[in-house]
C-alpha cells in the first residue's frame, strides 16, 4: 500500500490530544503514517475547540491557509484531504462547510471510530462526496477504536469517561460532546497494561468530568474512579497515576481515600471552582457553594496533606460585581494554589451565560483578570521556591529546547529542567531542586537508578 502523510493539528483540552493518538491509529491501517510538520501531507485534520471565541477563531484562520496549501498542491497534480473534527466541527459544522467548501470532511468527536468509511466516501471510492458527521452514535466508539496504540509515549493519556450532563451555563461542552458516558472498567484497564507494555510509566485518566466515572466494574458492579484508580494500581510497571478534570461535586470519598491509599496516585489534583462567589456559582449552575469547595478541599488535605491543588477561574461572568470578584480573590487566598488557569469570560452561542444580563466590560475583565493571575502567580512561585533544597522523584518525558535539557515533572506536576544524557530520558530519576523560576523548577540528578518508590519519597519530603 502506498504511503500516505497525515498532519494532525490538535487544539484544546487532553482528551483531544488523546482523540488525535485515536484518529492516528484508525488511520494507520489506511496507510496513513503520521507527520510533525504539514509540509507535503496528503491529509490534514484541525483537532479543534470550542471553548473561548479565540479558540473557535484559530480555527477559521488556519482553514484560510490550508485552502492556499490545497489549490498549490491541486497547480501539481496532488490532492489532499483536509478535514475538521472536534469540538468546534460538532458546534458549527453547517457553517464550516458553507463558508469553507474546500474543506472535505467536517467530523464530531464522537464519530472517529467512523474515520475509514468517512474517508473512503471523501476520497472517491463510492463517489467523492464531502463528509458531515455530527451525530451522536448510539454505539460507543470507544467498542471500536483499537486499544493498541502507536502512541508510546512514556507519559500517556487514556481517556475513561467523556461528555458532560452538568450544564454550566457558560459552557459549550455538554452541546459538543454529548452527554456522560463511561467506558467498562476491562476496556480501560486492556487498554492501561497495552500502554504501559508499550513504555508508559504515567498514566492521565481523561474525562470532561472525570470524576463523574460510573463505569462497569469487573465484578458486575457499577465502580466510581476511586476504585478504579485502586484497580490500575496494581498493572505492573506503571508508576504513576493521575486524573483530569473534576468537579467539586463529584468527588466522593472513595476517590478522596484513594489519595491516601494509592502510591501511585500522585499527590496533584485540579479542582476547579471558577469563582469564589455564591452569586455567580448559582448563575453559573455549579451546583455548590464556595464553602462546600473549602470543605471538599479540608477533607482531601486530610487525605493527603502535601497534595498540590489547582483550579480554573472565570472573571467577567454576567452580574460579577466587585463584591462577587473580592470573594474569589479570598477564596483563593484561602485554598493556597500551585498552578490554575483563568479566563475572562467568553459568551459562547447557545449557552444560557450568552443570554444572560449584567454584562460585565472588557476593561472590567481585563482588570479582575490581571489582579488574579498576580495572585495566582505570586501562588505559584512561592510555592515553587519551598522546593529548593528538595530531592524530588521526575519524570523525564521529553527534551527540553537547549542541547543536553530534559524536561520533567514532579510529582506535584511541577516542570522541571535539567542537563543530563539522553539516557534519563523516559526514567524517574531523584533531582535535587536548586533553582524556582514562576513557571519551572531546575535542578541536578541526585542518582541514576529509577526509583520505584516515587509517592513515598515525595510523601518523606513533606513531611
Ligand atoms: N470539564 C471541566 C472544564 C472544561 S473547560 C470542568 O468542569 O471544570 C476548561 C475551562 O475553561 C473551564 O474550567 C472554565 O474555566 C473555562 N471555560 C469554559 N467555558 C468558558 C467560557 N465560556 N469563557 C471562559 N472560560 C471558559
Ligand atoms: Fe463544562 Fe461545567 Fe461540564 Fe465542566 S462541568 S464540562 S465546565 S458544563
Ligand atoms: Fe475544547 Fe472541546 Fe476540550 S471545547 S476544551 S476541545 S471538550
Amino acid at each position: 500500500m502506498a504511503k500516505k502523510k497525515l498532519f494532525i493539528k490538535t487544539w484544546g483540552c487532553q482528551m483531544n490530544v488523546y482523540d488525535s493518538t485515536k484518529m492516528a491509529d484508525v488511520l494507520s491501517p489506511l496507510g496513513y503514517d503520521v507527520v510533525d510538520i504539514p509540509d507535503n501531507a496528503d491529509m490534514i485534520i484541525l483537532n479543534t475547540c470550542h471553548i473561548r471565541e479565540k479558540a473557535t477563531d484559530k480555527v477559521f484562520s488556519e482553514l484560510g491557509r490550508l485552502n492556499e496549501y490545497k489549490s498549490r498542491r491541486e497547480q501539481t497534480g496532488q490532492s489532499t484531504i483536509i478535514a475538521v473534527a472536534g469540538c468546534v466541527a460538532q458546534a458549527e459544522g453547517e457553517f464550516i462547510t458553507e463558508r469553507a467548501p474546500y474543506v472535505d470532511m467536517v467530523f464530531g468527536p464522537q464519530t472517529y471510530h467512523e474515520l475509514p468509511e468517512m474517508v473512503a466516501k471523501a476520497t472517491g471510492a463510492y463517489g467523492s462526496n464531502r463528509v458531515i458527521n455530527t451525530e451522536f452514535p448510539t454505539e460507543s466508539k470507544f467498542d471500536s477504536l483499537p486499544s493498541d496504540s502507536q502512541d508510546q509515549h512514556v507519559s500517556a493519556f487514556l481517556s475513561v469517561q467523556e461528555g458532560c450532563d452538568k450544564f454550566c451555563t457558560f459552557c459549550v461542552v455538554p452541546y459538543t460532546r454529548g452527554s456522560e458516558f463511561s467506558r467498562p472498567a476491562l476496556q480501560i484497564i486492556n487498554e492501561a497494561k497495552s500502554l504501559v507494555a508499550g513504555g508508559a510509566k504515567e498514566i492521565t485518566l481523561l474525562g470532561q468530568n472525570v470524576n463523574a466515572f460510573h463505569g462497569d466494574g469487573l465484578n458486575g458492579k457499577t465502580w466510581g474512579l476511586g476504585r478504579l484508580i485502586h484497580e490500575l494500581a496494581e498493572i505492573d510497571g506503571l508508576k504513576r497515576l493521575r486524573y483530569t478534570t473534576s468537579h467539586p461535586r463529584d468527588m466522593d470519598d472513595e476517590l478522596i481515600n484513594a489519595h491516601r491509599d494509592v502510591d501511585i496516585l500522585m499527590p496533584f489534583l485540579h479542582l476547579p471552582v471558577q469563582s469564589g462567589s455564591d452569586n455567580m456559582l448559582k448563575l453559573m449552575n455549579r451546583k455548590h457553594t464556595a464553602d462546600t469547595y473549602r470543605e471538599i478541599i479540608a477533607k482531601i488535605r486530610d487525605a493527603r496533606s502535601d497534595i498540590a491543588l489547582s483550579s480554573d477561574f472565570i472573571v467577567g461572568f454576567p452580574g460579577e460585581t466587585d463584591q462577587d470578584h473580592k470573594d474569589t480573590m479570598k477564596l483563593v487566598e484561602d485554598i493556597g494554589y500551585t498552578l490554575c488557569y483563568s479566563f475572562k469570560y467568553s459568551p459562547r452561542p447557545g449557552t444560557p451565560g450568552a443570554k444572560m444580563g449584567g454584562i460585565v466590560t472588557e476593561q472590567i475583565k481585563s482588570e479582575r483578570l490581571q489582579e488574579l493571575q498576580g495572585l495566582l502567580n505570586k501562588q505559584q512561585h512561592t510555592y515553587n521556591v519551598t522546593s529548593i533544597g528538595k530531592t524530588m522523584p521526575v519524570l523525564y518525558d521529553r527534551k527540553g529546547q537547549k542541547d543536553g535539557q530534559l524536561l520533567g515533572k514532579t510529582p506535584y506536576l511541577q516542570s522541571v529542567h535539567i542537563t543530563a544524557p539522553d539516557r534519563l530520558l523516559g526514567q524517574i530519576v531523584d533531582t535535587k531542586i536548586e533553582l524556582a523560576h514562576a513557571n519551572s523548577l531546575a535542578g541536578s540528578v541526585v542518582t541514576t537508578e529509577t526509583t520505584s518508590t516515587t509517592t513515598e519519597k515525595a510523601k518523606e519530603q513533606a513531611a
